[in-house]
């Protein structure tokens, strides 16, 4: 007897079916590097403050985007970890968020467990996602979700508050939530 997985408990009935598979599945490029410099840089400011004491110091000179240094002025994995607990926990308390909330399963653990090990490999840190959950395409896996510019702006906003909760340095939280945009427009259906 083969065993049966259980069903996905949903929040809502919005419909769930798989996106089409023969399509092809558009790269979404990772975020280009930034003319910006970590500002961290100067005298004596090599320390950042952190709140869950992650070091996220720029020690690094590199401009965002280039090779790893997005993935690790995100506090690497643990960091993204952190940014993503926050960014599902906003989504579950923000009015403006309830109606993408509504999309996501019940039980947000996977969904958080994607998100991270998802935008780590999108950060160039290392490729953590597709070993677990296989290839994905943003575009297609969000297809079958009806994603509009307020559903877009309400997972951006929830995106921003869970970013100021973060000990990074400004201009990368700024970064960050500028290159997400691109992403999140591909999301669209409508
Ligand atoms: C534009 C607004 C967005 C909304 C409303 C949204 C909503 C959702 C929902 C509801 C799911 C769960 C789907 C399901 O269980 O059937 C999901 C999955 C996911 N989202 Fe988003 N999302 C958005 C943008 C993004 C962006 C910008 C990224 C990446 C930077 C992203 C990454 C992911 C990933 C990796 C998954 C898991 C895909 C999988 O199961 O294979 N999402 N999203």
């Amino acid at each position: 007897m083969q065993p049966v997985a259980p069903p996905v408990k949903k929040r809502s009935n919005l419909p769930l079916f798989a996106p089409p598979r023969n399509k092809p599945n558009p790269p979404i490029a990772p975020p280009p590097p930034s003319p910006l410099r970590y500002p961290s840089m100067g005298p004596g400011n090599h320390q950042a403050t952190t709140t869950r004491g992650l070091n996220v110091t720029n020690s690094n000179p590199t401009p965002y985007g280039t090779g790893d240094s997005s993935f690790v002025a995100a506090g690497g994995e643990a960091g993204l970890i952190a940014l993503v607990n926050d960014f599902y926990d906003v989504m579950e308390t923000l009015p403006e968020a309830t109606t993408i909330l509504g999309m996501h399963p019940v039980d947000l653990t996977e969904s958080r467990d994607k998100l991270s090990l998802f935008l780590s490999g999108w950060l160039n840190g290392p490729n953590t996602f597709r070993p677990k959950y296989g290839r994905v395409s943003i575009p297609q896996a969000h297809s079958h979700l009806p994603i509009g510019e307020s559903e877009m702006e309400a997972w951006l906003r929830c995106m921003e508050i869970a970013l100021s909760r973060q000990p990074y340095a400004d201009d990368f939280k700024d970064y960050l939530l500028r290159q997400l945009r691109v992403p999140a427009n591909r999301c669209r259906t409508r």
